[in-house]
């Protein structure tokens, strides 16, 4: 079956990703593939491996084996800045953000913007003005009203806090996001405030994967549905094909997908 898929460009796709623990195996030969500016969303039972997959994904661990091409070109992700420095950008559901810092710090954790001072290039100073300024300019692209990026994020809603989370990568990330359950704390009207996020994210260009447990908002927001199973891809489903209670039939291992959007 022709699917529209088939004309876009493949950003990141990834072969035989294989990840044991000892006795566990976390992926067994697992495949992805995610399209320029499409959101795949993973599912998956508890230990299927979505959290491992994603984590080789973002160099926050090396694979045993298998293979990770990004834009066509291998690569081996040693830690989480060597992906980050190829423009891919995790969110991940704790740790997302530091509390006692402000919004703009937060955002620049770990890149802050620096200025020469006196003594010359060597010894350079945070430049805070050049950071709040960018921040607010993150944020509004973004939509996200929050009023002064001097707020410590310790105050802020667990929605504004896991919004700064996002739009901090979107802010750095040239390829994709991937992010894992960022609404799993999240009550309502903040899961809607982070869906809109991903869909603006989506909106310039980018590829998102996200991992979620919630049925509802997979089918709302993706293009895609990876559905893990026992450390493997077991299939990927077009959400307009398929079903909620399919796709978790799927996941369980009760039902077997009848067309593929791979
Ligand atoms: N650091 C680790 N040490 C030992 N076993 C691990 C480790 N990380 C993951 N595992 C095991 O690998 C399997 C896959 O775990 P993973 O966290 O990827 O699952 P998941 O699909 O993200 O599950 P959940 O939906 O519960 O988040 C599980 O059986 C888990 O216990
Ligand atoms: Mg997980």
């Amino acid at each position: 079956m022709k699917h529209a898929s088939m004309n876009k460009k493949v950003i990141l796709e990834a072969k035989g990703l294989t990840k044991t623990y000892g006795h566990v195996t976390a992926l067994n030969k697992a495949d992805i593939k995610l399209y320029k500016g499409e959101i795949l969303a993973i599912i998956g039972d508890n230990g299927a491996g979505k959290s491992t997959l994603i984590k080789a994904l973002s160099g926050a661990l090396v694979p045993d084996s298998g293979v990770i091409f990004l834009d066509g070109k291998k690569v081996h992700f040693k830690n989480p800045s060597q992906a980050r420095a190829r423009g891919i950008e995790t969110v991940y559901q704790d740790l997302a953000v530091a509390p006692a810092l402000n919004i703009a710090d937060n955002l620049f954790l770990g890149r802050e913007i620096l200025r020469p001072n006196f003594l010359g290039k060597i010894f350079r100073l945070r430049h805070t003005a050049a950071m709040l300024h960018q921040a607010k300019q993150h944020m509004e692209e973004l939509k996200i009203g929050i009023q002064s990026m001097r707020q410590e994020v310790s105050t802020l809603s667990g929605g504004q806090r896991q919004a700064v989370a996002v739009c901090r990568s979107a802010a750095f990330a040239r390829h994709l996001i991937i992010m894992d359950e960022p609404t799993a704390a999240l009550g309502v009207k903040e899961s809607s405030l982070v869906l809109e996020l991903i869909r603006k994210i989506k909106s310039r260009g980018l590829s998102i994967i996200v991992i979620s447990h919630n049925m509802p908002q997979v089918f709302a927001i993706a293009d895609r549905i990876h559905i893990q199973r026992l450390g493997q891809r077991e299939a990927v489903i077009n959400p307009k094909h398929y079903s909620m209670s399919d796709a978790v039939a799927i996941m369980t291992g009760s039902k077997k997908a009848h067309t593929q959007a791979a």
